[in-house]
């Protein structure tokens, strides 16, 4: 039996999902993680606000490219050789492209999400901290997470699954700080592709637990890698 729990797609109990987080220590970062975060903090102020949500939704896909490329990477050379392709290459190759894609579709949806929610509360940003940090900082992350793929893919699942163990929490704390939201209901045209929730609570709760999953699915990867 997996004994990581996942919770996509299945009917759960968000606030006693979210208590749970609440509960449990977030994952210790790095130093790069911890200076990026810094960073955000810095650029767009200490308290949780949905830019900064964006921002962390803007990144979060980049680690999952790098897996997915690397993965097609494995499936070029062992289709390139002299040798027939194993199924365990093509296994792991297939495994890193379901995943990458999976949760780069997931990613995605949060940041469409977000970004419409602040269209509907009129949140503006300026040109700088809309267009030139979060570009800047996809393209220096974009270049980080291929690295470390490129280094060590150890290094970059358990990379993601601090930093996904990071967004879990402020998603889950974002939710605890505006009581509010409990009963603000929440529509999106994005709801078309993704489980539409009654309330802006449950909406950030639900997303904050795909954050969990995702933490998980990295954790589970450095497993499949060990064995
Ligand atoms: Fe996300
Ligand atoms: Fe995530």
């Amino acid at each position: 039996m997996n004994r990581y729990e996942y919770t996509m797609g299945k009917d759960v109990d968000l606030k006693a999902e979210q208590e749970k987080t609440l509960r449990t220590p977030v994952m210790k970062s790095n130093l790069i993680l911890k200076s990026m975060f810094l960073m955000m903090d810095i650029l767009y102020g200490f308290k949780r606000t949905l830019p900064k949500f964006m921002i962390i939704e803007v990144l979060a896909r980049y680690p999952y490219w790098a897996w997915e490329n690397g993965g097609y990477k494995i499936v070029t050379k062992s289709h390139t050789k002299r040798k027939w392709a194993t199924r365990k290459e093509s296994d792991l190759a297939l495994y890193l492209i379901d995943l990458g894609r999976d949760s780069q579709d997931n990613e995605q949806w949060h940041l469409m999400l977000i970004q419409d929610i602040m269209r509907q509360k009129e949140m503006r940003l300026g040109w700088l901290k809309m267009k030139c940090i979060p570009r800047f900082l996809a393209g220096t992350y974009y270049y980080l997470t291929r690295f470390m793929w490129a280094m060590n893919p150890k290094w970059s699942f358990r990379m993601n699954a601090a930093f996904e163990s990071h967004a879990e929490h402020e998603y889950m704390k974002l939710v605890d700080e505006n009581p509010e939201w409990e009963y603000e209901t929440v529509d999106s045209e994005y709801f078309q592709f993704y489980p539409a929730q009654t309330s802006m609570a449950n909406l950030f709760r639900r997303i904050g637990l795909d954050e969990r999953d995702h933490m998980n699915h990295s954790l589970e990867a450095i497993e499949k890698m060990n064995n």
